[in-house]
């Protein structure tokens, strides 16, 4: 994934709200909008809208998560994923800042390693920031293992450059 992570801005009471029933759908070209003001809010290196639109041209897997009840269309969260054959690679996985902390972005992966393994998939992979200490504890919380490192792969303040950890989880039917 490309953009620099940042903590969770998560409120103290955020752990205990219910994590809202969530419904998923294909990304559309309308939804980049709502899409954007997300990206660029919790990402100092955000997607550009080219990126998203680029990733629906290509085909990838782009998924949108809404409360399935209440909120309308309102976006919690998305994600865009690669098929590399047997494979999937998890290039973004966001969350919507104010909804960081509830659950949304385990419930989120589950579902999209349920998704790939039932079309095929038998492995997962995706590269995190190592300061990205949230995302490192989903990935491993959800059994992901690091596999390698890209020196240098993520752009990062100052003109610098920071490393980024593969990680790579096996899918299997659990
Ligand atoms: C990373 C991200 C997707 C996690 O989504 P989330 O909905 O906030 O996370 P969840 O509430 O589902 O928590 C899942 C696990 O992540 C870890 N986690 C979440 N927030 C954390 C925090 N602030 N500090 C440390 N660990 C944290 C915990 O292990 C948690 O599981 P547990 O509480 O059951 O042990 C979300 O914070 C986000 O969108 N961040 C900005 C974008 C980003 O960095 N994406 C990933 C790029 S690789």
């Amino acid at each position: 994934m490309s953009a620099l992570p940042k903590l969770p801005q998560t409120s103290p009471d955020a752990r205990t709200a219910p994590r809202p029933v969530l419904r998923v759908r294909g990304m559309r070209a309308d939804d980049l909008d709502a899409v954007m003001q997300i990206e660029s809010a919790i990402y100092p290196f955000p997607w550009t809208r080219g990126n998203f639109a680029d990733s629906l041209t290509a085909g990838y897997d782009a998924w949108v998560f809404a409360a399935a009840e209440g909120a309308g269309r309102e976006l919690l969260g998305y994600a865009v994923v690669m098929w590399i054959p047997d494979e999937v690679h998890l290039l973004n996985l966001s969350v919507a800042g104010a909804m960081h902390g509830r659950g949304i972005g385990r419930a989120m992966l589950d579902w999209l390693m349920r998704d790939a393994w039932r079309r095929g998939a038998r492995g997962m992979m995706l590269e995190v920031r190592p300061s990205n200490q949230a995302a490192i504890a989903l990935y491993r919380n959800a059994g992901f293992a690091q596999i390698g490192v890209r020196k240098r792969y993520y752009p990062a303040p100052h003109g610098a450059r920071e490393d980024a950890w593969v990680m790579f989880r096996r899918l299997d039917d659990e």
